[in-house]
């Protein structure tokens, strides 16, 4: 087999055959296939698509490229759950206890922010002494016992999509729905999921500008599950503004803890349920969403969630008084309030200039080896639809440095639209693809 000629047949628009496939993802990861090679073949992905079934043996030839993990010797089915990323997006702080509190085993590799989406493990580390490394024994061990453990992203996973996305990004290859799709099932699936339960944000903060590439994606994505053997439900979820109020590491952390303990916004509270009563029908626990949300509303209201946080904490090194006491969370030294600028009521809060804000304050990282400051980040007061008047309060900001908290606050009041009516309500989440 030639690599010119996979190439030539895709740029001709043919269908390559599952050996051609692995042929060329085994060829990539082993350096014998150059990346000039591989950057043709991506483009003519681009131009020419792929079916789902091309796709499908693309995702299980990454998955099989390096490391998978065995989850086997945890009881049930391992449920996955992954989100494209967004502003505020803390749902996986209050699912994962909470689908454990209900008996889902979650054995979960999440990873950290880069640019203005933030990432669940930067924000577990605002639990003072929170171990995100573990070894596999420990990561496991965890699990058995208590249901659940959020690690970092460790060991060597699906080598082929790292080259080939990092290929992406200098070759102008990142927008191939086959290729985005592929690339993010093989990781779930080389984490050792059995069925995966996709976020995908759609809006100003989100990967996916419109609901048409939105939709796109997910259902690429519902099909490779389909072709692979993974039962995969997709939710389109609403990204145009911040999810809940809070964007910071340890801000984020405190009203993921107010979530699980029934006091949380009402975007945020809705969406982790949503999620989670599909997950746990993935699991089979129960046989419909409203079952699945019936039970976790009670596990909120028992303060089970709330509970099961505390010992994920305490098992990863942490302390399970940060959980019930969170004024115990790094806290930045300064604030200040921004405020309306006229009458009105609230259009738009850009997502991605709140985001861009947050960065600006060192809650996130424009580059991978930046370090962040947990402590610092921004709450609204108010969210889309609201009325205000001017000089009312619209958001805190919190920072540790008075120069980057001025430039914050001018970022920050340019995300705001105002309209003299109330606008339409914009759905949180538009569709379920199943
Ligand atoms: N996220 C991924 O993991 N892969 C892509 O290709 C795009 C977004």
């Amino acid at each position: 087999m030639r690599m010119v000629d996979i190439i030539a047949k895709k740029r001709d628009g043919h269908d390559l055959t599952t050996e051609e496939i692995q042929f060329l993802v085994t060829g990539y990861t082993d350096g014998s296939i150059p990346d000039y090679q591989m950057s043709a073949w991506a483009m003519a992905v681009l131009l020419r698509g792929m079916t789902p079934r091309e796709t499908g043996d693309l995702t299980l030839a990454m998955a099989a490229s390096g490391e998978q993990l065995d989850l086997s010797s945890l009881p049930g089915i391992k449920v996955d759950k992954h989100s494209t990323g967004g502003v505020g997006d803390k749902t996986t702080l209050v699912v994962a206890p909470l689908v454990a509190a209900a008996g889902i085993p979650v054995a979960k590799m999440s990873g950290r922010g880069l640019g203005y989406s933030g990432g669940t493990i930067d924000k577990l580390e605002s639990f003072s002494g929170f171990q995100v490394e573990r070894s596999r024994e420990q990561f496991l061990r965890q699990v058995q016992e208590i249901g659940v453990s959020v690690i970092g992203q460790s060991g060597n996973l699906t080598p082929a999509d790292k080259k080939l996305y990092a290929l992406r990004d200098v070759t102008a290859t990142v927008e191939a729905v086959p290729l985005i799709a592929s690339s993010i099932m093989s990781k779930k699936i080389a984490a050792g999921a059995d069925a995966i339960l996709l976020d995908v944000k759609v809006g100003s903060g989100a990967f996916m500008k419109t609901l048409e590439q939105a939709e796109t994606l997910a259902t690429a994505m519902v099909q490779i599950g389909k072709q692979v053997g993974r039962k995969t439900v997709a939710v389109i979820s609403d990204m145009d503004q911040p999810l809940g109020y809070a964007v910071g590491n340890a801000l984020e952390v405190q009203e993921a803890i107010e979530t699980l303990a029934g006091r949380g916004p009402r975007d945020l509270t809705e969406l982790a349920l949503s999620i989670g009563a599909h997950m746990l029908v993935l699991g089979e626990l129960v046989t419909d969403v409203e079952e699945g949300r019936a039970r976790l509303e009670e596990i909120i209201r028992t303060g089970q969630a709330v509970e099961k946080l505390a010992q994920m904490v305490e098992a990863q090194g942490g302390s399970r008084e940060d959980v019930y006491d969170p004024s115990r969370l790094p806290s930045a030294s300064l604030s200040l309030e921004i405020k309306a600028a006229q009458d009105g009521y609230i259009a738009a809060i850009d997502a991605e200039t709140v985001g861009h804000a947050s960065v600006l304050l060192g809650a996130g990282r424009l580059t991978k080896e930046m370090p962040i400051d947990l402590a610092v980040g921004i709450v609204l007061a108010k969210k889309r639809g609201e009325k205000v008047r001017a000089g009312e309060v619209l958001a805190t900001i919190y920072a540790n440095d008075d120069h980057l908290l001025q430039q914050a606050a001018r970022e920050l009041a340019g995300a705001y639209t105002y309209s003299a009516e109330a606008a339409m309500d914009q759905p949180l989440i538009y569709k379920t693809i199943v």
